[in-house]
């Protein structure tokens, strides 16, 4: 999170926090009735006063709804992390609530804008360690070229009905690019010999789509070219684009996708207003990290951990004293015996143990013991506590070396 904040800020995206309850009809608009997601994926429901809710399926189309609702200046770019909700099978990968951080970029209708979202996502990628990633990219036009395409697809379709699937055979005619989107094998070899609709692309869109990759090429960005990548949401125009793992099942092996949705805005009710964006599933990246060996760096190990048998205030003292002073300090509750509080401490993981019983607590001491290091157990003043424990680190990482 933190490593996704820094990397998006730097580019001048500013965090947005939607709610995970919204009005279903953001989404009814927004990403397409007729949609997989909003369908039969969207969990929704009555309010009191009868007004359909829905859980936030995805980011975007709450993000153009907030920025609607409060016009802030263009361009505006967000970013946000976010559970969201979606009725599919649960198995590995595919989740009914998943996390997604996300960016998305309203105002400029400017081609290097796809590349810097998808550079940012590919930054990301990297910067989490992962290498078995393929970035796929496509473009699917806009309202300008892509009704005749759609009137090409239909017509082909209509001639081929009986070699689609069962759920696309009857209605193939209603959104035929669910055809090139269908995971089904029968479907997918239609959709082999279908027309591209790159080739069909007109004279805005076609220059729009050649300068993504010349500037995905600039920045050394390898991608593959799928023109069957038309992705689940109906919001889409121009670019889209979606980063799969080889270290994962190929089912749910997306980890990141998104694209440009030019129509959005107006479709909730906004003035023409173009934009981009993607979502990362959080999920999914944790497992193509762990397939990959990707993780660097184990959980930050306790520096001390404090052992009080003489009342508890000297535990809630020093622990705030260690914390304060910038050391990863714990301690032991309810009270427990000596024996049972140095096991806790040698438990936990620390480095040093820091003792007091009765006697220190009455003399102003404490008792440093190393737990992981050679040393002897030696009393320190309480009031240097802190110096003495940055020192016994020191000592320590001297002897482990
Ligand atoms: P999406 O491809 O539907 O796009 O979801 C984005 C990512 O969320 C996927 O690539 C995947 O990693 C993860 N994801 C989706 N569904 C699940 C699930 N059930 N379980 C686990 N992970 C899941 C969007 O949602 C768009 N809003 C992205 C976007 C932003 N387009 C433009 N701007």
């Amino acid at each position: 999170m933190a490593c996704f904040a820094g990397l998006v800020e730097r580019a001048g995206y500013g965090l947005l926090q939607t709610p995970i309850i919204e009005d279903a009809a953001v989404f009814r608009r927004g990403i397409g009735a007729e949609s997989e997601v909003v369908g039969k994926e969207m969990y929704e429901f009555a309010d009191r006063d009868g007004t359909m809710l829905a859980l936030r399926p995805e980011g975007t189309a709450p993000v153009v709804r907030a920025y609607l609702q409060h016009r802030p200046a263009l361009p505006f770019k967000a970013w946000y992390v976010a559970p969201s909700f979606r009725h599919e099978r649960p198995q590995a990968g595919r989740y009914r609530q998943h996390h997604q951080v996300g960016i998305e970029a309203l105002g400029p209708a400017d081609a290097d804008l796809d590349t810097e979202v998808i550079a940012l996502a590919a930054e990301f990628f990297a910067a989490v360690g992962l290498r078995r990633l393929t970035l796929s990219i496509n473009s699917i036009g806009d309202e300008r070229c892509r009704p005749a395409y759609l009137e090409l697809l239909r017509a082909e379709l209509t001639a081929r009905r009986d070699e689609l699937c069962d759920e696309h055979r009857p209605r193939a005619d209603v959104n035929p690019l669910r055809i090139l989107d269908c995971k089904r094998a029968e479907c997918q070899q239609v959709s082999e010999s279908l027309p591209h609709l790159v080739d069909h692309l007109c004279r805005d869109c076609a220059p729009h789509f050649a300068r993504v990759r010349d500037g995905l090429f600039a920045l050394g960005i390898d991608y593959v070219l799928n023109h069957r990548l038309v992705r689940g949401l109906d919001y889409y125009t121009r670019t889209t684009f979606e980063f799969a793992s080889a270290a994962i099942d190929a089912a749910q092996n997306g980890v990141g996708g998104g694209g440009r949705y030019d129509g959005l805005v107006a479709a909730l009710g906004g003035p023409p207003t173009p934009g981009v964006g993607f979502g990362i599933g959080i999920e999914r990246v944790l497992l193509a990290c762990d397939a990959e060996g990707a993780f660097k760096v184990a959980a930050r190990p306790l520096d001390a951990f404090v052992v009080d048998a003489a009342g508890g205030e000297s535990a809630r003292r020093l622990t705030a004293v260690l914390r304060g002073a910038g050391l990863a300090a714990d301690r032991a509750f309810d009270g427990r015996s000596m024996k049972a509080q140095l096991k806790a401490a040698d438990h936990s993981g620390a480095a040093l143990a820091l003792i007091v019983g009765p006697e220190e607590l009455a003399a102003g001491l404490v008792q440093l013991k190393p737990l992981r290091t050679p040393g002897d157990q030696h009393p320190v003043p309480v009031d240097e506590v802190v110096a003495a424990v940055r020192g016994a680190l020191a000592e320590g990482a001297g002897e482990s070396r």
